[in-house]
């Protein structure tokens, strides 16, 4: 059965840019509910391990820079099948494949500065969750 949480990000460039509010208001009328949430820096070391996953990859240099650039928001988030419906809601990793009314779509600057992430899989919803909250942490 899939799972009832995911985990995101607001990206440093969509932060800057102004566009966490409006991120966060259009998450929450699909019907996400905000377990978690802190705003906060990751440092390069933290956004290394957090995308180790990638580390093979040429744009693993470029991805550990950019999301220690500046702040992020991060928050766990649920809904029932939450970690497919938020994948369908932030669109596409390239903005220009995104659908119109996606996240990436209206607040996505590139393929790499994509303004938001979604985990992947309930596996690393959970790992990511954990990655950035204590149990103490989540309502
Ligand atoms: P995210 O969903 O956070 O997961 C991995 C991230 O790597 C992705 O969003 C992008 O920010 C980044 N990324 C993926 N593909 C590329 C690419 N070809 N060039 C640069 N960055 C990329």
């Amino acid at each position: 059965m899939a799972g009832r949480r995911t985990f995101t990000m607001i990206k440093p460039e969509a932060v800057a840019a102004g566009h966490a509010g409006k991120i966060l208001d259009l998450i929450i009328s699909r019907g996400f509910r905000i377990v978690a949430m802190k705003y906060t820096r990751l440092s390069h070391k933290e956004a290394g391990a957090f995308y180790a996953v990638h580390q093979e990859r040429p744009f693993y240099g470029e991805l550990v820079d950019y999301m220690a650039s500046g702040p992020i928001y991060a928050a766990i988030l649920e809904k029932d099948n939450a970690v497919e419906d938020f994948r369908k809601l932030v669109g596409a990793t390239d903005p220009a494949n995104a659908e119109a009314g996606t996240i990436r779509k209206q607040f996505a600057e590139s393929k790499a500065k994509n303004a938001v992430h979604g985990s992947d899989s309930d596996d690393n919803a959970l790992i990511e969750g954990h990655f950035f909250f204590s149990s103490r942490e989540c309502y």
